[in-house]
């Protein structure tokens, strides 16, 4: 198959395409033909290999340890591994695969769910991990409830589309920041005001939240936990610009330390890749709490492009590849 592949760690011009075996599905895992695939900013930090600490976490110390990237899929079941009893081939799923970016991909069973009927697959292939990890941010670690105050700080990005429409569904007030260039999505997603970061700072005025839910900006601690109640929950799910080597991490240290001692919780998200945690966020897009809002949509020949975009800041929401035939 032709598959999009880096040998090594670089910006979008280290993907280029190879010809390479289709893999076979070992014990608990099925082979995926792949309709679309999602990117996302972990696509384009394994791209790069930054921070480098990522590196030694296994992701590979001098060139990526995984050739094929891609991780979020929408695709069917054609081949299932030994020990798979709870899919049968021909099944449309959608979650998290290895290698996604190709015509066929392996995946663990236990990350994958059936898709929903009426979810094209080019919507499908953007769930699974931003889904997961906002889901986590507004219910497990942020306990949103009706009528809190929420904060959203990078509303119109890949986790943020996610958590604006979670944090309206569960009743709050939301205030969105993104770019001006995307505050009329912010506002489609449900938010009930939306700041401009570049002339307007949040952490600057004199509103006060109940939650804040940090994806973008990395703003210092101490200027977040003024503006959130004395009582309130800050939820760090990221931010780029932390540095090559740690990725300033330290603030998801620092803020879980700082928990202990102060009135405010502080907290951080480490999305949990499996079906558990991806089947309610699968169950809200199935009542029409929520849907994926993917804005772009590429050719797998045109990956580099779409890295690229992803990486400008050009992409409202969220971007897929085109793979196969699977609307
Ligand atoms: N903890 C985890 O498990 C986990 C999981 C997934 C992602 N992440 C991390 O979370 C972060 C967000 O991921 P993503 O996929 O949502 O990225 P993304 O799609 O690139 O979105 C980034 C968002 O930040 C906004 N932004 C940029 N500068 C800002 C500023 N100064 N103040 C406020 N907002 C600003 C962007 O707004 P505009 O686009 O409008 O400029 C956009 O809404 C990344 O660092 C990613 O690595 C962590």
């Amino acid at each position: 198959m032709r598959a999009v592949v880096q040998d090594r760690y670089g910006n979008a011009d280290a993907l280029h395409f190879a010809d390479v075996a289709v893999p076979t599905p070992g014990p608990g895992e099925v082979l995926l033909a792949v309709h679309a695939a999602g990117l996302n900013r972990g696509t384009w930090h394994l791209m790069t290999g930054l921070p480098y600490v990522m590196r030694l976490m296994g992701f590979g110390l001098r060139r990526p340890a995984q050739r094929i990237p891609g991780a979020d899929v929408a695709g069917r079941i054609i081949a299932l591994g030994e020990g798979v009893d709870d899919f049968t081939v021909g099944d449309e799923v959608l979650g998290i695969a290895v290698g996604a970016f190709a015509p066929y991909a392996i995946a663990r069973a236990d990350n994958l769910v059936q898709r929903p009927a009426q979810l094209p697959a080019e919507k499908a292939a953007a769930v699974a991990i931003s889904g997961i990890t906002a889901y986590q941010a507004v219910h497990e670690q942020g306990q949103v409830t009706a009528g809190q105050r929420v904060l959203v700080l990078g509303a119109s990005g890949g986790v943020g589309a996610w958590v604006t429409q979670l944090a309206h569904a569960a009743g709050a007030h939301v205030t969105g920041v993104a770019s001006a260039a995307k505050a009329d999505l912010v506002l489609e997603l449900g938010a009930d005001q939306v700041l401009d970061y570049a002339t307007t700072e949040p952490t600057a005025g004199t509103d006060r939240y109940d939650v804040i839910i940090d994806m973008g900006g990395r703003r210092p601690l101490r200027k977040l936990r003024r503006i959130l109640t004395k009582n309130g929950t800050l939820v760090i799910v990221g931010g780029e610009g932390g540095g090559p080597i740690g990725g300033g991490f330290g603030r998801q240290l620092l803020a879980a330390a700082l928990s202990n001692v102060v009135s405010q919780r502080l907290t951080m998200v480490m999305a949990a890749e499996h079906r558990d945690a991806l089947a309610p966020v699968v169950a809200a897009i199935t009542e029409g709490t929520i849907t994926p809002a993917v804005s772009s949509v590429y050719s797998l020949d045109s990956v580099a492009e779409a890295m690229t975009d992803l990486v400008g800041g050009r992409v409202r929401g969220a971007a897929v590849l085109r793979i196969g035939d699977g609307s």
